[in-house]
């Protein structure tokens, strides 16, 4: 059953047609990208899990590896390509460090003192699994590896020290108190309050836009593209980030809990959402409207790439 009702999520078709008409075979394209950052992310787990407490790797080892869509190392590896990069193994590694940072926001996401979440990605919680404790600790172990993660893979990529730390900014940046933390604090504060579009926006652009966006930003670095190509990556990636969590609440709003794998609702939460201000239709045509922003700003900046074209219209076209 539907949460509530609504046309059904557009489902992700096998082609997606991109700006000049040409057809680009995206699940083909998602699926050896996908296979790419599972590989990585099992290089990096063999490192990572025998420097972590044994109390605490089964959590890790779940927050990490069971499904997921991949999208920002998917997305950090089409920009660095989009802007010639050329070293398809390094990329990854640097890729996964964006992984892991997300892994660890979704084992705490769904804490009991967060959104009480008992299923994600189709199956129960690492916290319900492991306990809370191992989850929490385990989830705050990530943080450092990914930014250690980080450097090593600068280094393995040959990066000038400057370019390394300005990558390692950015992430700190985008998941700290101006980003991700601070989007999730504002998640919670606003749980059964109606918030303005302006405070949601903020919500929105912190919690889930920031990491998107400098998963873009990251790959444009790596491949040590020009100021004004970075910055055009950095604009695609600010409107499919916002596009991401409005489809997110979309499909927490009108889809099954058996496609989408997870529970509970943001309704049944009192969160603050898209849907709750702008209704499920007007949720979608902002969702849509962020997607052709992004289009434009790989248009403006005569950055050809099929696959960054399809992978802004799969944000609010995917059914999970
Ligand atoms: C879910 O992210 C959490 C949000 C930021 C909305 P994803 O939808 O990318 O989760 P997985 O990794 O594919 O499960
Ligand atoms: C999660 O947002 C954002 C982060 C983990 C930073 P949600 O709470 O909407 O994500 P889901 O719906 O549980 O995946
Ligand atoms: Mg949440
Ligand atoms: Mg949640
Ligand atoms: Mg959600």
């Amino acid at each position: 059953m539907s949460r509530v009702q609504g046309e059904g999520p557009v489902p992700l078709a096998g082609e997606s047609s991109t700006q000049t008409g040409e057809t680009f075979d995206l699940e083909g394209y998602l699926a050896r990208s996908r296979a790419r950052v599972e590989k990585g992310l099992e290089r990096t787990l063999e490192d990572l899990l025998p420097l972590i407490d044994p109390g605490q790797r089964g959590a890790v080892r779940q927050g990490i590896t069971t499904g997921g869509k991949r999208l920002r190392p998917v997305l950090c590896m089409a920009a660095y390509e989009a802007c010639g990069g050329e070293d398809q193994e390094a990329i990854v590694d640097l890729a996964v460090a964006l992984e892991l940072l997300h892994g660890y926001s979704l084992m705490h996401d769904d804490l009991p003192c967060m959104d009480d979440a008992p299923l994600r990605r189709g199956v129960p919680t690492p916290h319900m699994v492991h306990g809370e404790v191992v989850t929490l600790i385990g989830g705050a172990a990530l943080i450092p590896a990914a930014h250690l993660q980080g450097w090593r893979a600068a280094g393995r990529l040959g990066l000038p020290d400057a370019e390394a730390r300005a990558i390692l900014q950015a992430i700190a940046k985008a998941v700290g108190g101006e980003g991700m933390v601070g989007g999730q604090a504002l998640d919670l504060l606003g749980e059964g309050r109606r918030l303005t579009r302006a405070e949601l926006d903020q919500l929105h652009r912190r919690k889930t836009g920031a990491l998107l966006e400098v998963s873009l930003s990251v790959g444009a670095r790596a491949a040590l593209a020009p100021a004004q190509e970075r910055k055009s990556l950095e604009g695609y990636g600010r409107a499919i980030g916002l596009a991401f969590q409005i489809a997110d609440d979309v499909l927490d709003a009108t889809s099954d809990e058996e496609v989408l794998g997870k529970a509970p609702s943001d309704a049944s939460l009192g969160k603050s959402t898209y849907v709750a201000l702008l209704g499920v239709d007007g949720a979608r045509d902002e969702a849509n409207r962020l997607v052709r922003q992004a289009h434009e700003a790989l248009a403006r900046a005569e950055l050809r790439s099929p696959p960054l074209e399809a992978l802004a219209s799969y944000v609010v076209e995917r059914d999970r």
